[in-house]
């Protein structure tokens, strides 16, 4: 190969001789060991430079998820998703059908399957169904893909929320107030140390957007 450098003519000499397989096989794990250094190099850059965003709310049935997931979505511009919508859409078929039809454990395995699709998504703010985070590794799933919030209000409080709610919830339909509130304070005791390893856990009985927005600022 030659080079011409300030009118002298420079001669690389690059094969100095007959080229050994030895020496073929050094350059071809050179080459991928450089691909694989360039690829890493690209995934920091692109984890660095990013800056999507997921919001995952978390909690029992009737603590607000949904509704604090449409406000928090008008006022951070993002796109609001409640999974359990979501699946319904994705299955053609409502909760209530698929309970009944398959059972809970299927249910759970088609939760698993559209939160995987969404937690690849950007930009948005997802509302899990109540059971989500306790199920698979789902918990984590969400806190290594965005934030997550869990919403933990009084037990109380859900009671009354749950007794007038519209939709129907297949675990608890039928059940009085006082049936709820024990059947809410058993599940609680089991979920709770999934909901607790949210990044962020927000207690209270009104808790409000701005709160959520303050700590991701
Ligand atoms: C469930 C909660 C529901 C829904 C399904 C099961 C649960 O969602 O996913 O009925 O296991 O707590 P909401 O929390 O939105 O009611």
């Amino acid at each position: 190969m030659c080079q011409r450098q300030t009118g002298t003519l420079v001669t690389l000499n690059l094969f100095q001789g007959p080229i050994s397989l030895e020496m073929l096989k050094q350059v071809q794990h050179d080459i991928v060991i450089g691909v694989w250094l360039l690829g890493i190099c690209c995934y920091l850059v692109f984890i660095v430079f990013s800056d999507f965003m997921r919001i995952f709310l978390i909690g029992f049935m009737g603590c607000g998820k949904s509704t604090m997931g449409r406000t928090l979505a008008l006022s951070l511009n993002m796109t609001f998703i409640d999974l359990d919508t979501f699946l319904e859409e994705k299955y053609f078929r409502t909760i209530p059908q698929i309970f009944a039809e398959e059972g809970e454990a299927n249910f759970r395995l088609k939760e698993r399957k559209v939160l995987e699709e969404v937690a690849a998504f950007d930009d948005v703010i997802v509302a899990t169904g109540g059971g989500a985070p306790c199920f698979f590794d789902n918990v984590d799933l969400m806190n290594n893909s965005g934030l997550c919030f869990f919403l933990d209000v009084a037990t109380s409080s859900l009671v009354s929320r749950l007794i007038t709610a519209k939709t129907e919830r297949p675990l608890i339909k039928g059940k009085s107030p006082e049936e709820l509130h024990g059947f809410i304070e058993g599940m609680m005791e089991k979920r709770r140390p999934f909901y607790e390893k949210a990044r962020y856990i927000l207690k209270g009985t009104e808790i409000r957007a701005a709160q959520v927005i303050e700590l991701i600022k």
